[in-house]
């Protein structure tokens, strides 16, 4: 079995003093590791009729593809603004370092459609809060969120009510 955590980087103070970073690019680096992190994202949902994937740039694309495609579903972007040609719904939001803003286009999802929102990491809840309003107003049906890392002192599983979390690794 691949120790997944063993892949990630700790950085201190990246990318402003006090936040430690956590660095996946040794995980995506190697084949097994990324294969494993992948099977490991999608399991709880192999039966869930997942139709859609919904993820934000840029990490959140780089596991939303391959799950779409082990899930049967669709892949949305979900993106920064300026990136987006057609029609949009906006939500700014703040991050552990920042804030920002993230857009969908108005057409992305099928009203009623099953989406399930995937991310490489889950810390204050920023980003992904963002994604739940957009998908909301799109009137997706969200089926839960799968993240590779969920930061647990970072309180952003509270931002996520009511709707489901999997996470492969934790880190309290
Ligand atoms: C990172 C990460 C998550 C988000 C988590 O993205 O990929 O999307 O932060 O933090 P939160 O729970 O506090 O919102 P970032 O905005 O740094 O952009 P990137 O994917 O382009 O690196
Ligand atoms: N995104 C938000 N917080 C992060 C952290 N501590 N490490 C890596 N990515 C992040």
């Amino acid at each position: 079995m691949t120790d997944l955590r063993s892949y990630i980087r700790e950085i201190p103070d990246y990318p402003k003093p006090g936040i430690l970073f956590r660095d996946i690019t040794p995980l995506l680096a190697d084949a097994e590791a990324l294969n494993h992190a992948i099977e490991a994202m999608a399991a709880p949902f192999l039966d869930a009729g997942v139709e859609i994937v919904a993820a934000a740039e840029a990490r959140g694309f780089i596991f939303g593809t391959p799950l779409a495609m082990k899930l049967g579903a669709g892949f949305v972007p979900i993106r920064k603004p300026g990136k987006l040609p057609f029609d949009l719904h906006s939500f700014a939001y703040e991050l552990e370092y920042g804030t920002d803003e993230l857009q969908i286009h108005v057409d992305g999802i099928r009203p009623g459609q099953k989406v399930l929102i995937v991310d490489d990491l889950l810390a204050t809840g920023g980003t992904i809060e963002a994604c739940l309003r957009l998908l909301e107003k799109c009137d997706a049906k969200i089926v839960g969120c799968s993240f590779l890392i969920h930061l647990e002192d970072l309180g952003g599983e509270a931002r996520m009510e009511p709707y489901d979390i999997h996470a492969v690794l934790k880190y309290g």
